[in-house]
């Protein structure tokens, strides 16, 4: 398999976690390369539930290697539980099959305090993060006052460096944020501990990606959360701190773009967000009501009921051109199975005028009306079809709307949440 890229094209929660368990029986590695445990996805495999929030699911096939890059800013908590349970699993997930970047940041207490405490403050106008501390630790990274990594092994440095940090982030939980201050010990003496325990996974992921590539083995990029989630071009304020976009690859894992092949998008059959923000097809009626139910849509990470909306391919074109998409993979087609009609953003109007590309400003957003094209639906159920050839007429011209309106093909299609439940049209994903 080529190098190959899966990036979300909506506002996350595409279904990517099982776009990445199929291409990965094709790469060597599996790589993440920015946001944190805010994602998650949960895979059932021999029967056995697997929730991942950092760990690539690679790690469930015996014969990859795992990569946590850079990019990312992890919590050490949260790693060293992910561990433990695979082990308990009987995975093998010793530091040969899993690294963690040295330069990747940690989340510290104070991130998740002041996460929690500043959307408790905000009232009304919160962004609904997920409470994982993910904000405020790329915030302390842009400063230029993080801890990463590499500091566990240095414990001097790590020391000095938490209580640095407690003396300024006590004073803004207090006094600002009317929240509890930290102790200091207790957090130097939990994070020694940890140290004892990752600093046996700590590595070089560039220069390991760096070799695989030049002796030709296949890498996986795994994006976290999607493209209208990005903290350059998605719908800020109400996105994430990072940079979900293929782009960012370069600097979340240390990798040149010239190893990147194939950027395949995920594009959810129908659009969900959860947070708050703009979301110009929101469906708040029973069809958004039958999708919600049918489709399961409440957020892996925080359990969230996820608002539901008609498929918006204005967002899914920015995607196209900001992720530079080499072919699409649908999911949940199946969850629209028995809507009688189905409607599809072509684009936009903003005060009168037809509009193609997502504006920047938020309030404009909230003033953009949707154009639709409106389809028939299908009543047959498709969770069988492994061929588009077995696809309801209906469902087929849905998607080569799609494919027409964003001008990129489509290489997948998942018609239900197990592996086989797929239609692979391009072969190029096949190991
Ligand atoms: P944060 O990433 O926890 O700071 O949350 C910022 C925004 O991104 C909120 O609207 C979250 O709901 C959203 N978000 C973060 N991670 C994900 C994800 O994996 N899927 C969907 N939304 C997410």
């Amino acid at each position: 398999m080529e190098n190959m890229v899966v990036v979300g094209t909506q506002w996350g929660d595409e279904g990517k976690g099982k776009v990445v368990d199929l291409l990965t029986a094709g790469a060597d590695m599996v790589v993440r390369y920015q946001g944190g445990n805010n994602a998650g996805h949960t895979l059932v495999v021999g029967g056995k539930k697997f929730i991942f929030h950092l760990i690539p699911s690679g790690i469930l096939y015996e014969d990859k290697t795992c990569l946590i890059g850079n990019g990312l800013v992890v919590d050490p908590e949260v790693l060293l539980g992910e561990i433990a349970r695979l082990k308990d699993a009987g995975v093998n997930v010793g530091p040969q099959r899993l690294v963690l970047s040295e330069k990747a940041h940690l989340i510290m207490p104070y991130h998740k305090a002041i996460d929690a405490a500043r959307e408790a403050a905000k009232g009304k106008v919160k962004i609904g993060t997920t409470g994982r501390g993910i904000g405020p630790c790329y915030e302390d990274k842009a400063a230029r006052i993080g801890i990463r990594a590499i500091d566990l092994t240095e414990p001097g440095v790590l020391e000095e460096k938490i209580r640095a940090n407690l003396k300024e982030k006590n004073f803004y939980l207090e006094k600002f944020l009317g929240a509890e201050p930290l102790d200091a010990n207790a957090i130097v003496n939990k994070y020694m501990e940890f140290a004892n325990q990752l600093s046996p996974y700590l590595g070089d992921v560039s220069l390991i990606l760096y070799e695989a590539a030049s002796s030709g083995k296949s890498i996986l990029f795994e994006g976290a959360q999607g493209t209208h989630l990005d903290v350059d071009h998605g719908t800020y304020p109400f996105v994430t701190s990072s940079n979900p976009v293929a782009g960012t690859i370069c600097s979340g894992a240390g990798i040149g773009p010239n190893i990147l092949r194939h950027i395949i998008g995920v594009v959810k059959a129908y659009t969900t967000r959860v947070g708050a923000g703009p979301f110009v097809t929101e469906l708040e009626d029973e069809t958004g009501d039958y999708i919600q139910e049918r489709g399961a849509e409440f957020g892996s990470t925080t359990g969230r009921r996820r608002r539901c909306g008609w498929l918006d391919l204005v967002v899914v074109k920015d995607s196209a051109r900001i992720n530079g998409l080499t072919a699409l993979a649908i999911t949940k087609l199946d969850v629209l199975t028995g809507l009688d009609k189905l409607k599809i953003c072509v684009e936009y109007e903003l005060d009168g005028e037809r509009i193609q590309a997502r504006p920047a400003s938020l309030s404009a957003m909230a003033r953009c009306k949707p154009i639709y094209k409106e389809l028939d639906g299908w009543k047959e159920d498709i969770s069988g079809a492994r061929k588009l050839s077995e696809l309801p007429s209906e469902a087929k011209t849905y998607l080569k709307e799609i494919e027409e309106i964003t001008g990129v093909p489509i290489s997948l299609v998942s018609v239900g949440p197990a592996r086989e439940e797929t239609i692979v049209i391009d072969e190029l994903l096949l190991p």
